[in-house]
């Protein structure tokens, strides 16, 4: 096969390119702020506190050998509820906090330099004690932000923005790439590094679904375009870079 002079150029973006790295010309290095560990939350929306780790009763009782050996993608979902217990273990799972600074965080997942350049949004629709809409997650706080109310149809807006592949789960992760926090450090070399740590959210996913009969399926065709104005994010700094339907199994 010829490849196209676009793939390879695109390829160069799959490559380490450190050596290549000026690191003093990195913003980090002129001593530019930190860039904010996670996106704040408009003071007139409501935040909803998750329930704490130590809370968690009905979570995990799989073996990790178990989930490791069961997982699956999973396209077909049940229309039962999620617990907010179950969505606070799943989002823990893929973005939880364990450790803070001013200036970094260390998560459940691991991070290139620990930047964690993502945020997660959830369309809701099916999950006990929460309406229907989208919602954002603050790791920091470990709670939801209300980000925008259900209006009619926003499952097809979805679905169409998904290239049909809404399915009817209790929950869609909508992640978001904000690439400035790893671009402030590594500079060119940062589009590999994003899209590595994106993988690495969706397969603790993966696993702790397993862990609570859950099921998912990483997304990565979608449309850009509609994907963005789903979330309102503006596509240049923050854009859609990967997605996960999940639901009961
Ligand atoms: C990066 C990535 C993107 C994917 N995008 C889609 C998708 O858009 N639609 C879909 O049905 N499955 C998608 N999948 C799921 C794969 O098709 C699936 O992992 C593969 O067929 C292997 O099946 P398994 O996950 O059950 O082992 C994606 C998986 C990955 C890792």
């Amino acid at each position: 096969m010829k490849i196209s002079d676009k793939l390879v150029k695109d390829r160069i973006f799959l490559k380490s390119n450190w050596d290549i790295l000026e690191f003093n010309s990195s913003d980090q290095a002129k001593k530019k702020t930190v860039p904010e560990l996670e996106k704040p939350c408009d003071p007139k929306k409501k935040i909803i506190p998750l329930l704490p780790k130590e809370k968690w009763k009905n979570i995990g009782r799989i073996s990790l050998k178990k989930a490791i050996l069961n997982r699956q993608s999973r396209r077909k979902y049940t229309q039962e509820s999620l617990t907010i217990e179950e969505l606070s273990f799943l989002l823990y799972s893929t973005q939880g906090v364990r450790k803070k600074t001013e200036k970094y965080s260390l998560r459940t997942v691991p991070s290139g330099g620990a930047r964690h350049p993502f945020e997660t949004y959830l369309f809701i629709w099916n999950v006990e004690g929460l309406v229907k809409g989208i919602y954002r997650y603050l790791p920091l706080e470990h709670s939801l932000c209300f980000e925008q109310k259900y209006i009619k149809g926003m499952e097809k807006k979805l679905n169409e923005a998904t290239l049909e592949q809404f399915w009817k789960p209790a929950v869609y992760f909508i992640w978001t790439a904000v690439p400035y926090r790893t671009e402030w450090r590594y500079i060119d070399a940062s589009p590999k590094l994003v899209a590595l740590d994106a993988g690495h959210l969706c397969q603790n996913l993966y696993l702790a679904c397993e862990a609570i009969r859950c099921g998912t399926c990483g997304i990565g065709a979608y449309d850009q375009k509609l994907c963005n104005e789903f979330v309102r994010a503006d596509g240049k700094d923050e854009f859609v870079i990967y997605l996960a339907p999940v639901g009961k199994v």
